[in-house]
């Protein structure tokens, strides 16, 4: 039997495990197996996912990944990780003319520094075991802009490029870092989204050849780049899109 998709024996953190994507990719790598620790702000919706765990021995922890000393004391209390999964995000459309400091700030912030402080702390507290892999969601609007997406979109850019960067500095000890770039999927962003760019349903998913995402697909993803199935996979960007890249081309 081909076990190299199994995610057994692995600690998986997952972030922004309370909703969509990263509840989705928790309850799919407990089924592979994984020992979850999972994270997120909502406290009920949190452990609506715990509930949904397979298996035994996972972990919950209520915590804010933008402010330091919560990060920290979370980071503190988990066992060395064999993979990551960040998928705390947050979307802001807004015409380039309107963006402000603090709107940067609190983009910038969510999106990107949240990944790169988790990470360099779990790197210095020796969190992360050898060979471990690393996943961060993208967002396919990093690379076909749409408007009102300026701040969204550049932060997506900014963790692809330092997800390369990771890829590169810790080859030498077996970590991977890859990241995911999904296209819309069904998930309460995308309602937030659609929202910004008024548009239907009907209408934004008529750019999709193979309809809108499910956060399976996400899910499914990033079992594999966290499995052995993708041990000489680093510095990429996996796209998922449905064929959506086909359409505008
Ligand atoms: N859905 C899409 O179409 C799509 C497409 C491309 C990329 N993505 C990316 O995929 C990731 C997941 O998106 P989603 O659609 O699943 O969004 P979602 O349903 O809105 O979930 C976002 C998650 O991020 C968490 N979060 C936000 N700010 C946080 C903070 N300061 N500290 C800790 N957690 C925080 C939320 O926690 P609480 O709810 O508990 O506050 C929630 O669990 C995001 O990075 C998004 O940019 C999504």
């Amino acid at each position: 039997m081909n076990t190299q998709f199994q995610l057994n024996n692995k600690n998986i953190l997952v972030t922004g495990a309370s909703s969509g994507i990263g509840k989705q990719v928790a309850i799919s790598c407990s089924e592979m197996g994984a020992r979850l620790f999972i994270t997120g702000r909502d406290k009920n919706r949190l452990n609506e996912t715990f509930q949904s765990l397979k298996g035994k021995g996972h972990f919950q922890a209520i915590c804010d990944l933008v402010n330091e000393n919560e990060r920290s004391a979370f980071i503190e209390s988990l066992p060395a990780m064999d993979g990551l999964v960040h998928c705390v995000g947050i979307v802001m459309p807004m015409p380039v003319k309107f963006v402000e400091d603090k709107h940067i700030q609190h983009v910038m912030e969510t999106n990107f520094n949240s990944a790169v402080l988790l990470v360099s702390k779990l790197l210095r507290t020796k969190k992360l075991n050898k060979n471990s892999s690393l996943v961060f969601i993208s967002s396919i609007a990093a690379h076909f802009p749409y408007i009102g997406g300026a701040l969204y979109n550049s932060s997506k850019a900014a963790i692809e490029a330092y997800s390369r960067n990771i890829a590169q500095e810790m080859a030498g000890t077996g970590l991977r870092s890859n990241c995911i770039v999904p296209a819309m999927v069904d998930t309460p962003m995308y309602a937030e989204t659609l929202k910004g760019i008024k548009l239907t349903h009907e209408e934004y998913s008529a750019k999709y050849p193979l309809g809108i995402g499910k956060p399976e697909d996400i899910a499914n993803a990033a079992i594999f780049l966290l499995s052995e199935a993708s041990r000489w996979i680093t510095g990429t960007n996996l796209s998922i899109d449905g064929g959506y890249a086909l359409t505008v081309i």
